[in-house]
Protein backbone atom coordinates (compact mmCIF):
# COMPACT_ATOMS: atom_id res chain seq x y z
CA UNK A 1 0.00 0.00 0.00
CA UNK A 2 1.04 3.56 -0.34
CA UNK A 3 1.81 6.05 1.94
CA UNK A 4 3.16 9.50 1.72
CA UNK A 5 5.18 11.78 3.50
CA UNK A 6 7.06 15.27 3.46
CA UNK A 7 8.21 17.83 5.46
CA UNK A 8 8.72 21.43 5.22
CA UNK A 9 11.34 23.80 7.58
CA UNK A 10 10.63 26.49 9.26
CA UNK A 11 13.76 28.30 8.54
CA UNK A 12 11.51 31.32 7.29
CA UNK A 13 8.51 31.61 6.28
CA UNK A 14 6.72 29.89 3.28
CA UNK A 15 7.44 31.38 -0.60
CA UNK A 16 5.87 30.71 -3.68
CA UNK A 17 8.20 28.23 -4.52
CA UNK A 18 7.30 26.08 -1.34
CA UNK A 19 3.64 26.40 -2.02
CA UNK A 20 3.90 25.64 -5.82
CA UNK A 21 6.67 23.09 -5.98
CA UNK A 22 5.51 20.96 -2.38
CA UNK A 23 2.39 22.25 -0.70
CA UNK A 24 -0.30 22.66 -3.41
CA UNK A 25 0.30 19.52 -4.40
CA UNK A 26 0.21 17.95 -0.54
CA UNK A 27 -3.44 18.60 -0.46
CA UNK A 28 -3.91 16.88 -3.88
CA UNK A 29 -1.99 14.10 -2.90
CA UNK A 30 -4.73 13.83 0.09
CA UNK A 31 -7.45 14.66 -1.96
CA UNK A 32 -6.78 11.39 -4.32
CA UNK A 33 -7.24 9.27 -1.00
CA UNK A 34 -3.67 8.29 -0.31
CA UNK A 35 -2.48 8.40 3.19
CA UNK A 36 -0.51 11.15 3.99
CA UNK A 37 2.20 12.19 6.45
CA UNK A 38 2.98 16.02 6.75
CA UNK A 39 5.70 17.62 9.08
CA UNK A 40 7.14 20.50 9.70
CA UNK A 41 10.70 19.47 10.09
CA UNK A 42 12.26 21.91 13.43
CA UNK A 43 14.97 19.60 13.78
CA UNK A 44 16.25 20.10 10.56
CA UNK A 45 15.49 23.77 10.65
CA UNK A 46 17.92 23.99 14.13
CA UNK A 47 20.96 22.53 11.54
CA UNK A 48 21.90 26.66 11.40
CA UNK A 49 21.15 28.73 14.50
CA UNK A 50 17.61 30.27 14.82
CA UNK A 51 16.02 32.34 17.52
CA UNK A 52 13.97 30.31 19.56
CA UNK A 53 11.30 32.82 19.57
CA UNK A 54 11.06 32.92 15.85
CA UNK A 55 11.35 29.30 14.82
CA UNK A 56 7.83 29.31 17.52
CA UNK A 57 6.67 31.58 15.47
CA UNK A 58 7.91 30.22 11.94
CA UNK A 59 6.50 26.60 13.33
CA UNK A 60 3.05 27.70 13.38
CA UNK A 61 3.56 29.84 10.45
CA UNK A 62 3.98 26.80 8.29
CA UNK A 63 1.53 24.61 10.01
CA UNK A 64 -1.26 26.99 9.32
CA UNK A 65 0.34 27.58 5.67
CA UNK A 66 -0.59 23.53 5.13
CA UNK A 67 -3.92 23.72 6.83
CA UNK A 68 -4.75 26.55 5.03
CA UNK A 69 -4.17 25.39 1.58
CA UNK A 70 -6.09 22.75 2.53
CA UNK A 71 -4.47 20.10 4.80
CA UNK A 72 -6.99 18.52 6.85
CA UNK A 73 -5.47 16.91 9.89
CA UNK A 74 -8.20 14.21 10.41
CA UNK A 75 -7.70 13.37 6.79
CA UNK A 76 -3.87 14.01 7.26
CA UNK A 77 -1.39 13.30 9.95
CA UNK A 78 0.02 16.56 10.75
CA UNK A 79 2.95 17.34 13.34
CA UNK A 80 5.94 18.78 13.70
CA UNK A 81 8.82 16.62 14.13
CA UNK A 82 10.34 17.14 17.19
CA UNK A 83 7.25 15.97 19.06
CA UNK A 84 7.90 12.45 17.50
CA UNK A 85 11.47 11.34 19.61
CA UNK A 86 11.40 8.60 16.79
CA UNK A 87 13.03 10.93 14.04
CA UNK A 88 15.99 11.81 16.26
CA UNK A 89 16.23 7.69 17.22
CA UNK A 90 16.21 6.25 13.57
CA UNK A 91 18.78 9.16 12.85
CA UNK A 92 21.16 7.88 15.06
CA UNK A 93 20.74 4.28 13.69
CA UNK A 94 21.23 5.59 10.38
CA UNK A 95 24.10 7.95 11.03
CA UNK A 96 26.01 4.87 11.43
CA UNK A 97 25.10 3.24 8.31
CA UNK A 98 25.61 6.25 6.26
CA UNK A 99 29.22 7.27 5.10
CA UNK A 100 30.67 10.34 5.73
CA UNK A 101 31.42 10.98 2.53
CA UNK A 102 27.76 10.46 1.22
CA UNK A 103 27.49 13.69 3.22
CA UNK A 104 30.08 15.86 1.71
CA UNK A 105 28.81 14.83 -1.53
CA UNK A 106 25.38 16.67 -1.38
CA UNK A 107 25.10 19.75 -3.39
CA UNK A 108 22.73 21.35 -0.36
CA UNK A 109 25.73 21.14 2.31
CA UNK A 110 27.88 22.22 -0.35
CA UNK A 111 25.83 25.53 -1.16
CA UNK A 112 24.86 26.25 2.51
CA UNK A 113 28.68 26.21 3.18
CA UNK A 114 29.92 27.74 -0.55
CA UNK A 115 31.94 30.48 0.55
CA UNK A 116 32.60 29.94 4.18
CA UNK A 117 34.37 27.39 6.14
CA UNK A 118 32.88 23.89 6.16
CA UNK A 119 34.68 22.63 9.58
CA UNK A 120 32.90 25.57 11.18
CA UNK A 121 29.13 24.69 10.31
CA UNK A 122 27.19 22.35 13.07
CA UNK A 123 27.35 18.56 12.57
CA UNK A 124 23.55 18.58 12.05
CA UNK A 125 24.15 20.49 8.85
CA UNK A 126 26.32 17.72 7.61
CA UNK A 127 24.05 14.86 8.78
CA UNK A 128 21.06 16.81 7.61
CA UNK A 129 20.48 14.16 4.88
CA UNK A 130 20.51 11.04 7.32
CA UNK A 131 18.00 12.91 9.50
CA UNK A 132 15.89 13.36 6.63
CA UNK A 133 15.85 9.88 5.34
CA UNK A 134 14.45 8.99 9.30
CA UNK A 135 11.92 11.15 8.63
CA UNK A 136 10.21 8.84 5.86
CA UNK A 137 11.81 5.64 6.72
CA UNK A 138 9.82 6.16 9.75
CA UNK A 139 6.80 5.30 8.56
CA UNK A 140 8.02 3.35 5.92
CA UNK A 141 6.75 5.50 3.25
CA UNK A 142 6.75 4.79 -0.11
CA UNK A 143 6.38 7.96 -2.14
CA UNK A 144 7.70 11.79 -0.94
CA UNK A 145 6.47 14.67 -3.33
CA UNK A 146 8.99 17.37 -3.02
CA UNK A 147 10.58 20.23 -5.13
CA UNK A 148 13.55 19.42 -7.53
CA UNK A 149 16.38 20.48 -4.88
CA UNK A 150 15.36 17.67 -2.79
CA UNK A 151 15.90 15.23 -5.46
CA UNK A 152 19.29 14.32 -4.16
CA UNK A 153 18.73 14.19 -0.71
CA UNK A 154 15.79 11.28 -2.01
CA UNK A 155 18.62 9.92 -3.88
CA UNK A 156 20.09 9.51 -0.94
CA UNK A 157 17.57 8.10 1.15
CA UNK A 158 17.29 5.24 -1.40
CA UNK A 159 21.04 4.65 -0.84
CA UNK A 160 20.79 4.15 3.17
CA UNK A 161 17.87 2.04 2.95
CA UNK A 162 19.52 -0.18 0.91
CA UNK A 163 22.56 -0.12 3.21
CA UNK A 164 20.49 -0.95 6.13
CA UNK A 165 18.58 -3.64 4.43
CA UNK A 166 22.22 -5.19 2.83
CA UNK A 167 24.18 -4.58 6.03
CA UNK A 168 21.22 -6.46 8.69
CA UNK A 169 20.20 -9.22 5.73
CA UNK A 170 16.85 -7.64 6.04
CA UNK A 171 14.20 -6.41 3.47
CA UNK A 172 12.57 -4.17 6.16
CA UNK A 173 13.27 -0.34 4.48
CA UNK A 174 11.09 0.29 1.87
CA UNK A 175 12.75 1.85 -1.76
CA UNK A 176 10.85 5.43 -1.66
CA UNK A 177 10.18 7.29 -4.56
CA UNK A 178 10.49 10.53 -5.11
CA UNK A 179 7.37 12.73 -6.80
CA UNK A 180 9.05 15.38 -8.63
CA UNK A 181 6.03 16.54 -10.68
CA UNK A 182 4.10 19.61 -12.59
CA UNK A 183 4.85 22.79 -14.04
CA UNK A 184 6.79 23.99 -11.05
CA UNK A 185 9.51 21.95 -9.44
CA UNK A 186 12.07 24.77 -9.54
CA UNK A 187 10.26 27.93 -9.10
CA UNK A 188 13.56 30.96 -9.98
CA UNK A 189 14.31 33.99 -8.41
CA UNK A 190 12.21 37.27 -9.19
CA UNK A 191 15.42 38.73 -9.91
CA UNK A 192 17.65 35.63 -11.19
CA UNK A 193 16.36 33.36 -13.38
CA UNK A 194 19.20 30.87 -12.63
CA UNK A 195 18.83 31.17 -9.21
CA UNK A 196 16.06 28.90 -6.70
CA UNK A 197 13.51 31.11 -5.21
CA UNK A 198 14.16 30.84 -1.64
CA UNK A 199 13.22 32.02 1.77
CA UNK A 200 16.97 32.32 2.41
CA UNK A 201 17.60 34.41 -0.07
CA UNK A 202 18.51 38.71 1.29
CA UNK A 203 16.43 39.94 -1.47
CA UNK A 204 12.73 39.64 -0.30
CA UNK A 205 12.12 41.02 -4.16
CA UNK A 206 13.20 38.10 -5.52
CA UNK A 207 10.64 35.66 -3.39
CA UNK A 208 6.65 35.59 -2.64
CA UNK A 209 5.96 35.18 0.44
CA UNK A 210 2.74 33.59 1.17
CA UNK A 211 2.16 36.23 3.77
CA UNK A 212 2.36 39.35 0.92
CA UNK A 213 -0.28 41.43 0.61
CA UNK A 214 -1.94 41.73 -2.99
CA UNK A 215 -0.32 45.30 -3.27
CA UNK A 216 3.17 43.70 -2.87
CA UNK A 217 2.51 40.12 -4.85
CA UNK A 218 1.89 42.62 -8.07
CA UNK A 219 4.63 44.71 -7.77
CA UNK A 220 6.92 42.10 -7.17
CA UNK A 221 5.78 40.83 -10.27
CA UNK A 222 5.72 44.01 -12.56
CA UNK A 223 9.35 44.38 -11.30
CA UNK A 224 10.34 40.90 -11.75
CA UNK A 225 13.58 40.71 -14.10
CA UNK A 226 12.17 39.67 -17.51
CA UNK A 227 13.81 40.20 -21.40
CA UNK A 228 12.75 42.68 -24.26
CA UNK A 229 11.02 39.63 -26.60
CA UNK A 230 7.40 38.89 -26.93
CA UNK A 231 6.54 35.68 -25.41
CA UNK A 232 7.46 32.68 -27.94
CA UNK A 233 5.14 30.40 -29.97
CA UNK A 234 6.29 26.88 -28.44
CA UNK A 235 7.60 26.26 -25.06
CA UNK A 236 11.24 25.22 -27.22
CA UNK A 237 10.78 29.37 -27.51
CA UNK A 238 11.52 29.23 -23.67
CA UNK A 239 14.64 27.40 -23.51
CA UNK A 240 17.26 30.11 -23.06
CA UNK A 241 15.17 32.54 -21.55
CA UNK A 242 14.83 31.37 -17.98
CA UNK A 243 13.02 34.46 -16.37
CA UNK A 244 10.56 34.28 -19.21
CA UNK A 245 10.35 30.64 -18.95
CA UNK A 246 10.04 30.74 -14.84
CA UNK A 247 7.08 33.49 -15.39
CA UNK A 248 5.20 31.35 -17.98
CA UNK A 249 5.62 28.07 -15.38
CA UNK A 250 4.15 29.96 -12.04
CA UNK A 251 1.40 31.19 -14.38
CA UNK A 252 0.82 27.49 -14.99
CA UNK A 253 1.26 25.60 -11.86
CA UNK A 254 -1.28 28.87 -10.40
CA UNK A 255 -3.64 27.95 -13.01
CA UNK A 256 -3.38 24.63 -12.85
CA UNK A 257 -2.58 23.87 -16.80
CA UNK A 258 0.54 22.69 -18.67
CA UNK A 259 2.62 25.38 -19.49
CA UNK A 260 1.83 24.49 -23.68
CA UNK A 261 -1.58 25.84 -22.84
CA UNK A 262 -0.24 29.03 -21.58
CA UNK A 263 1.74 29.75 -24.15
CA UNK A 264 -0.61 28.76 -26.40
CA UNK A 265 -2.79 31.44 -25.04
CA UNK A 266 -0.16 34.45 -24.60
CA UNK A 267 1.74 33.31 -27.99
CA UNK A 268 3.22 36.83 -29.07
CA UNK A 269 2.00 39.04 -26.34
CA UNK A 270 4.47 41.06 -24.38
CA UNK A 271 5.48 41.20 -20.73
CA UNK A 272 3.41 44.61 -20.01
CA UNK A 273 0.67 42.61 -21.19
CA UNK A 274 1.24 39.16 -19.32
CA UNK A 275 2.73 40.22 -16.00
CA UNK A 276 -0.73 42.13 -15.26
CA UNK A 277 -2.46 38.85 -16.06
CA UNK A 278 0.32 36.89 -13.52
CA UNK A 279 0.18 39.33 -10.77
CA UNK A 280 -3.71 39.07 -10.93
CA UNK A 281 -4.03 35.11 -11.22
CA UNK A 282 -0.83 34.83 -8.37
CA UNK A 283 -3.21 37.49 -5.89
CA UNK A 284 -6.79 35.47 -7.18
CA UNK A 285 -4.62 32.30 -6.15
CA UNK A 286 -2.76 33.10 -3.32
CA UNK A 287 -4.94 35.71 -1.28
CA UNK A 288 -7.49 33.27 0.25
CA UNK A 289 -4.68 31.40 1.60
CA UNK A 290 -3.24 34.41 2.82
CA UNK A 291 -6.28 35.22 4.55
CA UNK A 292 -6.41 31.66 5.99
CA UNK A 293 -3.27 31.35 7.48
CA UNK A 294 -3.59 34.79 9.50
CA UNK A 295 -7.17 33.23 10.85
CA UNK A 296 -5.18 30.57 11.90
CA UNK A 297 -2.35 32.75 13.30
CA UNK A 298 -4.98 34.61 14.97
CA UNK A 299 -5.24 31.65 17.34
CA UNK A 300 -1.79 29.76 18.02
CA UNK A 301 -3.39 27.44 20.79
CA UNK A 302 -5.83 25.82 18.01
CA UNK A 303 -2.59 25.29 15.85
CA UNK A 304 -0.46 23.77 18.84
CA UNK A 305 -3.45 21.31 19.79
CA UNK A 306 -3.38 19.78 16.02
CA UNK A 307 0.25 19.19 16.16
CA UNK A 308 -0.35 17.91 19.27
CA UNK A 309 -2.50 15.30 18.53
CA UNK A 310 -1.05 14.94 14.89
CA UNK A 311 2.35 13.87 16.84
CA UNK A 312 0.34 11.31 18.79
CA UNK A 313 -1.15 9.83 15.51
CA UNK A 314 2.51 9.85 13.95
CA UNK A 315 3.85 7.86 17.25
CA UNK A 316 1.95 5.38 16.48
CA UNK A 317 2.76 4.20 13.01
CA UNK A 318 6.37 5.17 13.95
CA UNK A 319 6.39 2.95 17.06
CA UNK A 320 6.43 -0.27 15.98
CA UNK A 321 8.53 0.53 12.72
CA UNK A 322 10.96 2.05 15.45
CA UNK A 323 10.78 -0.77 17.72
CA UNK A 324 11.68 -3.57 15.02
CA UNK A 325 14.44 -1.15 13.95
CA UNK A 326 16.24 -1.70 17.33
CA UNK A 327 15.33 -5.69 17.45
CA UNK A 328 17.01 -5.89 13.67
CA UNK A 329 19.96 -3.82 15.19
CA UNK A 330 20.33 -5.89 18.27
CA UNK A 331 19.17 -3.87 20.86
CA UNK A 332 17.56 -5.28 23.92
CA UNK A 333 14.28 -3.74 25.08
CA UNK A 334 10.54 -4.29 25.03
CA UNK A 335 9.68 -0.59 24.29
P1 LIG B 1 12.39 23.13 2.28
O1 LIG B 1 11.81 23.52 3.59
O2 LIG B 1 13.58 23.85 1.78
O3 LIG B 1 11.28 23.24 1.16
C1 LIG B 1 9.99 22.63 1.31
C2 LIG B 1 9.52 22.08 -0.02
O4 LIG B 1 9.47 23.12 -0.99
C3 LIG B 1 10.21 22.76 -2.15
N1 LIG B 1 10.82 23.96 -2.70
C4 LIG B 1 10.65 24.36 -3.97
N2 LIG B 1 9.98 23.83 -4.99
C5 LIG B 1 10.01 24.49 -6.18
N3 LIG B 1 10.70 25.65 -6.35
C6 LIG B 1 11.40 26.21 -5.35
N4 LIG B 1 12.06 27.36 -5.53
C7 LIG B 1 11.40 25.56 -4.09
N5 LIG B 1 11.99 25.84 -2.89
C8 LIG B 1 11.61 24.86 -2.06
C9 LIG B 1 11.25 21.79 -1.64
O5 LIG B 1 11.74 20.97 -2.68
C10 LIG B 1 10.48 21.01 -0.60
O6 LIG B 1 9.73 19.98 -1.20
N6 LIG B 1 14.91 18.96 3.34
C11 LIG B 1 13.59 19.49 3.08
C12 LIG B 1 12.60 19.25 4.20
C13 LIG B 1 12.48 17.82 4.61
C14 LIG B 1 11.83 16.79 3.90
C15 LIG B 1 11.95 15.62 4.73
C16 LIG B 1 11.17 16.72 2.68
C17 LIG B 1 12.94 17.27 5.76
N7 LIG B 1 12.62 15.96 5.83
C18 LIG B 1 11.41 14.41 4.31
C19 LIG B 1 10.63 15.50 2.27
C20 LIG B 1 10.76 14.35 3.10
C21 LIG B 1 13.71 20.99 2.88
O7 LIG B 1 14.62 21.62 3.34
O8 LIG B 1 12.67 21.56 2.25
Amino acid sequence: SQRIFSGIQPSGGMTLGNYLGALKRFAEKQNEGIETIYCVVDLHAITVWQDPAKLRHQTREIAAAYLASGIDPDRSVLFNQSQVTGHAELAWILNCVARIGWMYRMTQFKDKTAGKNAENSSLGLLAYPSLMAADILLYHATQVPVGEDQKQHLELTRDIAAKFNHDYGVDFFPITEPLIEGAATRVMSLRDGTKKMSKSDPSDASRINLTDDADTIAKKIRKATSDAHPLPETVEGLKDRPEARNLVNIYAALAGVPTEAVIAEFAGAQFGTFKPKLADLAVAKLSPITAEMNRYMADPSEIDRILGKGADRADAIAAPILKKTKEIVGMIGSR
